[in-house]
């Protein structure tokens, strides 16, 4: 699928992003996520100590698995006039 906005929207997407610093957002993102829905920490047993927020916002996997995460989405902005098929294998792996 091509890029469904505007040339506008594409240039303020790839501008923000060149803005974040991704180990920082990833990092703080995946602990929210883990935090606010608590059920999705199933998929991520091998990951340690999930048992509380502290534990969840101390823990080094989290923080390391965040700024992956951030890759991903780094990968879709690199290719936003086809993020389909540069999703392709993180689509059937999820
Ligand atoms: C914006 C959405 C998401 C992106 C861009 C993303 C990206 C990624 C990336 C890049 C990997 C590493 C893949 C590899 O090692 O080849 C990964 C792994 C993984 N993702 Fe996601 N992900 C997203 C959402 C989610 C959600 C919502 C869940 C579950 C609630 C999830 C669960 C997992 C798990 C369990 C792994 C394997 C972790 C490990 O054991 O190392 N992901 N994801």
């Amino acid at each position: 699928m091509t890029w469904p906005g505007t040339d506008g929207e594409r240039a303020a997407v790839v501008s923000l992003w060149g803005k974040l610093d991704a180990g920082a957002v990833g990092a703080e993102a995946l602990r929210r996520l883990l935090i606010v829905y608590p059920w999705t920490q199933r998929y991520f047993a091998s990951f340690g100590d999930l048992s509380s927020d502290a534990a969840i916002a101390g823990n080094p996997k989290v923080a390391a698995h965040g700024k992956v995460v951030m890759g991903g989405l780094d990968k879709a902005v690199k290719h936003i006039d086809d993020i389909a098929s540069a999703f392709k294998s993180l689509s059937t792996m999820h």
